[in-house]
C-alpha cells in the first residue's frame, strides 16, 4: 500500500524556538518511517511581511538546516523551498479563482495580522491562505500537522479541494489535521497561557535554539512561577507544569520522576536546573546546526535535490488540474 502523505509548512522568518523542537520537529523526525513526508520552507508567504532580502535568505536556509540537525533526515523526508517549486505559486492563482473573497475576509490571521501591520495591507497577506491551501493541496496531502492557530486555513483548503472536486471530479485528497500521538505543548515562560511563539514581544517568553547558554539560563531564572513554592504538575499552576514539561522533555524522565528529582527544591534551584538541563540537551543539535550551516556544499545538494524531488511529486497534480479546468 502506498504511503500516506504529510506536509508541513514553516515560515522562513525568525528563529526557531524550543517549541518548535519539543512540540514539532522531534516529533516529525519519528514520522517518515510510516509516512512520506514533506517540509517546506514557505519562504513566498514570508514575503507578504516586508523583509530584509539578505536576512530573509539567511533565515530561510537556517531554518532548513536547523530541522535537519533536529533529525529530519533529508533522504527520508522532502526539505526544501517553497520558491523552488514554482508550481506552488501557479496552483495559487488557479485555487484564487475557486476561493470567495468573503472566505478570505473571515480568516481570523489576516484580521489580525492587518491590524498589526496597517501600512502594508498588501493583497499577498490576504491570500496567503490560498497559497497554503496550494501547498497542502499540490501533493495529494493526506495529513498537515498543524497548530490551533492554522486549523482555520486547514479548514479553507478543505473546502477549497471539495468545491474544485465537486467541479471536476476527484482531483485533490482532501487533507486532514494530523496531531502526533504524543507531543508536548511548550507555554510562553512569562505568559503560560499562551503558547511559546517566536514573534512573542517580550524576548523573555521564548528560548530559541540559538540562544546561547547565559541566555537561556537567564531566561528559565526569569520565568513565572507562582507564591506557594510547591514543584508539582497541575493545571493551577501553568508555570510549574511548562517547566516541568520542559525538563522531561528533554531529559527523558517522566513527569512524577520530574517532580520527585526537585522534591527538595526551591523554584530559583528548580528553574535553574531546568536551564541546564534544556542547555545540555540542546548541545548536539548546536553542534549539528553549526556543522550543517558552515558545510555549503552539502547543504546547497540537499536543497537542490528536494526542490527536484519536490517539482516531481507535484507535477502529476498540476497536470490534472491544468487538464480540468481546460488549459491548453
Ligand atoms: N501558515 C503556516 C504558519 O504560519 C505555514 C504554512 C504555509 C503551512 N503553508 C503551509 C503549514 C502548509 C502547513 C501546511 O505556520
Amino acid at each position: 500500500m502506498q504511503k500516506k502523505i504529510i506536509f508541513s509548512g514553516m515560515q522562513a522568518t525568525g528563529n526557531l524556538h524550543i517549541g518548535n523542537w519539543l512540540g514539532a520537529a522531534r516529533n516529525w523526525a519519528r514520522l517518515c518511517a510510516e509516512y512520506t513526508c514533506l517540509y517546506c520552507v514557505v519562504d513566498l508567504h514570508s514575503l507578504t511581511v516586508r523583509q530584509d532580502p539578505a536576512t530573509l535568505r539567511e533565515n530561510a536556509r537556517s531554518v532548513l538546516a536547523w530541522y535537519i540537525a533536529l533529525g529530519l533526515d533529508p533522504k527520508e523526508n522532502t526539505l526544501y523551498f517553497q520558491s523552488h517549486v514554482s508550481a506552488h505559486a501557479e496552483l495559487s492563482w488557479i485555487l484564487s479563482c475557486y476561493t470567495y473573497m468573503g472566505e478570505l475576509n473571515r480568516m481570523t490571521q489576516f484580521k489580525d495580522k492587518s491590524a498589526k501591520n496597517e501600512a502594508n495591507i498588501n493583497a499577498g497577506l490576504f491570500t496567503y491562505p490560498v497559497l497554503m491551501a496550494a501547498d497542502i493541496l499540490l501533493f495529494q496531502t493526506d495529513l498537515v500537522p498543524v497548530g490551533d492557530d492554522q486549523r482555520q486555513h486547514l479548514e479553507l483548503a478543505r473546502d477549497v479541494a471539495q468545491r474544485f472536486n465537486q467541479v471536476y471530479g476527484e482531483i485533490f485528497v482532501v487533507p486532514e489535521g494530523y496531531i502526533p500521538p504524543v507531543g508536548a505543548r511548550i507555554m510562553a515562560l512569562q505568559s503560560p497561557g499562551k503558547k511559546m511563539s517566536k514573534s512573542d514581544e517580550n524576548l523573555y517568553n521564548c528560548i530559541f535554539l540559538s540562544d546561547s547558554p547565559d541566555v537561556i539560563i537567564k531566561k528559565f531564572k526569569r520565568a513565572v512561577t507562582d507564591s506557594d513554592n510547591e514543584i508539582r504538575f497541575s493545571e493551577d499552576k501553568p508555570g510549574i507544569s511548562n517547566l516541568l514539561t520542559v525538563y522531561s522533555c528533554v531529559t527523558g524522565r517522566s513527569i512524577d520522576q520530574s517532580v520527585a528529582d526537585f522534591a527538595q527544591s526551591g523554584y530559583g534551584d528548580f528553574k535553574l536546573k531546568v536551564g541546564e538541563a534544556v542547555v545540555e540537551a540542546l548541545l548536539p543539535y548546536r553542534r549539528e546546526y553549526d556543522r550543517l550551516i558552515a558545510d555549503t556544499a552539502y547543504l546547497d545538494g540537499v536543497i537542490a535535490e528536494a526542490a527536484g524531488k519536490a517539482r516531481h511529486l507535484a507535477a502529476p497534480t498540476m497536470a490534472r488540474v491544468r487538464t480540468a479546468v481546460g488549459l491548453p
